[in-house]
């Protein structure tokens, strides 16, 4: 089993310390991930790390939590002197006291943005007040959060850049600009670039995300990892030799890889094939993350169907996640839940 000794070490270290302080159960979803060395995440809403039940199934099934809107511009800063920082602030408290990993997402995208952001004119400006939003919360939460999404979905589907305020107003050097920021102001939060439709290799949009970040190696600009979303379809399989080899080409560029916003969304009315196919889609993904060394994390997009944004932008889809609307688990959960205890074997 190929494993990466270093990220083993440092996770089981997390684990030690997590069943020492007796806070969780030994043997949990969440502490056979810390014993592969993977990080198990998933992305919430504020109230969540406010409602005992959920926090309870955080803390035994997962060691990260994203947050899934709390740290957009549009709701840290809805207005240009207002930042709304407590439900950050009590997202972060929280990973801290359970001993989880915080990320942050995202600093740069197209939507949730408030009018201020969408009214910049000019490249001084914009440089300004990007470069204010990064140095300020990275500055807040110095050496608590553990990785960022500094950028997110920076292409259009076709692989050319998507015409952004940010892309707009500055030019195609936001992104080195933005990362430099980011490095300088906590130099050990790991700083990543992330998007979707950009996991297999051979495909336009895919190809377009390795070079845009292939020049930003070669500029020598900052980044530590990229991010596949996979929102995917229980619709169509995994295509795993083309995911890997595009994992192989960003490992010798010397970064990671991050599945940052898995759900796999199953056409209803939900049946017995339809459910194996979104399991095995599940599971395939977490082959490949334990398998492949340098992708690093495994981070769900929500966990329950009882919410999300899927039926809203997929008409006719549903059941995407791993616990139901009563937020008991489902098959999908008890077979990522069998096969960590078999890898841990
Ligand atoms: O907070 C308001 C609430 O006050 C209001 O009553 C309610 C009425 O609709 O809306 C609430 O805001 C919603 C917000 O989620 C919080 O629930 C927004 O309308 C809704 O648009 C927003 O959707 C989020 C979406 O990003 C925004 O485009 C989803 O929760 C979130 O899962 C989704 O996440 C994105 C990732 O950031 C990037 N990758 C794709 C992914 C899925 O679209």
């Amino acid at each position: 089993m190929k494993q990466n000794a270093g990220r083993t070490l440092t996770v089981l270290v997390i684990a030690m310390i997590v069943s020492l302080s007796g806070c969780i159960p030994t043997k949990t979803v969440r502490t056979n991930a810390d014993r592969l060395g993977l990080t198990f995440g998933v992305a919430v809403q504020a109230a969540d790390v406010l409602d005992p039940k959920s926090m309870k199934l955080m803390i035994s099934n997962f060691n990260e939590i994203v947050p899934e809107n709390t740290m957009k511009w549009g709701v840290i800063r809805p207005l240009k002197d207002f930042w709304n920082w407590s439900d950050m602030d009590n997202m972060v408290a929280f990973t801290e006291k359970h001993h989880m990993r915080m990320k942050g997402h995202t600093f740069l995208w197209h939507n949730q943005n408030p009018m201020y952001v969408n009214a910049l004119k000019n490249r001084d400006e914009a440089i300004a007040l990007m470069t204010e939003q990064i140095t300020t919360v990275m500055g807040r939460y110095k050496g608590r959060i553990y990785e960022y999404d500094i950028a997110n979905e920076v292409l259009a589907d076709d692989g050319s850049w998507r015409d952004t305020i940010w892309y707009r107003t500055i030019g195609p050097d936001y992104l080195d600009i933005a990362f430099r920021a980011a490095r300088a102001t906590d130099p050990d939060a790991k700083l990543l670039l992330n998007d979707y439709s950009n996991e297999v290799k051979g495909q336009p949009k895919a190809d377009a995300f390795y070079e845009l970040v292939r020049g930003m190696k070669e500029r020598g600009v900052p980044i530590d990892g990229v991010g596949f979303q996979m929102h995917l379809s229980a619709d169509y399989p995994v295509d795993e030799e083309a995911v890997r080899a595009n994992i192989c080409r960003f490992a010798d560029l010397g970064l990671t890889v991050t599945f940052s916003e898995i759900d796999v969304r199953v056409k209803l009315p939900v049946t017995p094939e339809r459910e194996a196919a979104q399991i095995g889609i599940y599971t395939k993904l977490m082959e490949i993350a334990l398998s492949e060394p340098s992708v690093k994390s495994y981070v769900m997009w929500g966990y329950t169907d009882l919410r999300g944004w899927i039926p809203q932008f997929f008409s006719g889809y549903g059941s995407a996640h791993l616990f139901d609307r009563q937020i008991k688990p489902k098959p999908a959960y008890l077979s990522l839940k069998k096969q960590l205890e078999d890898w841990v074997k």
